[in-house]
């Protein structure tokens, strides 16, 4: 737990950072020197007693968990791959991207059951076992860290398991949709016990947001 009259925020560097930091900023949660590529890992607002610490993208469910920061925003794929016992109070609407198997166009097989036991490469391996599992499919998980499509292409898998947002990666990769398995958003999550302590600071927020993007 985080000093009893700050709060602080875990932000996720790269594609949600600014929607993320603009949408807190409108309800003046900010701080000075707060942008992505700042060096400094926290950054303070003494006046609004606030903290930011900006994160690896799939550390932010840790950080909350575990209450080294009371609040976080992260995507929901990111939540459920992590597994984290977090509270989510908030879809924020922004952050629109599905979650996806895909197989090299030119070895696209007829059903999706042709490729149980086959090498599927993902960043989440956590979702894609549930998914494969709940199909009655037994796959093999080969964990990567970014560039996913890489794998089918070099022979790595048959296939991957990835985040789609406007589709440009698999069509600039000549890699075809077979199933989606999630739709993801940005959310609002809360650490438990920094939730009841200080839910008076929390639920404003949440409050003030939701009707930002009521408003929208
Ligand atoms: C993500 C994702 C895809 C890409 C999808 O990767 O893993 O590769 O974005 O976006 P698109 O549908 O708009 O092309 P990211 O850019 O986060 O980098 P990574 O490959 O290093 O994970």
């Amino acid at each position: 737990m985080q000093e009893k009259n700050f709060i602080t925020v875990a932000l996720p560097k790269g594609k949600l950072f600014g929607l993320s930091a603009e949408l807190l900023k409108k309800v003046g949660w900010t701080a000075e020197g707060l942008y992505e590529k700042s060096r400094k890992l926290i950054i303070t607002n003494d006046a609004a007693k606030l903290k930011f610490i900006i994160t690896k993208t799939a550390d932010v469910p840790t950080y909350v968990e575990y209450g080294a920061a009371d609040i976080g925003i992260i995507g929901k794929d990111v939540i459920d791959e992590s597994g984290k016992n977090v509270y989510e109070l908030l879809d924020l609407g922004f952050g629109k991207c599905h979650l996806m198997m895909a197989v090299p166009k030119d070895k696209k097989r007829a059903r999706l059951e042709d490729y149980a036991q086959t090498r599927v490469a993902t960043k989440f391996p956590r979702i894609a076992e549930k998914f494969f599992t709940a199909q009655g499919m037994q796959m093999e998980y080969i964990k990567l860290n970014g560039s996913i499509e890489l794998g089918p292409i070099v022979g790595l898998s048959e296939s991957i398991v990835d985040i789609v947002e406007t589709g440009t990666t698999l069509r600039e990769n000549n890699l075809e949709e077979i199933v989606t398995i999630m739709n993801s958003t940005a959310r609002l999550i809360a650490n438990r016990v920094s939730y009841k302590l200080k839910f008076e600071r929390i639920n404003a927020l949440v409050n003030d947001l939701s009707k930002i993007l009521t408003a929208k």
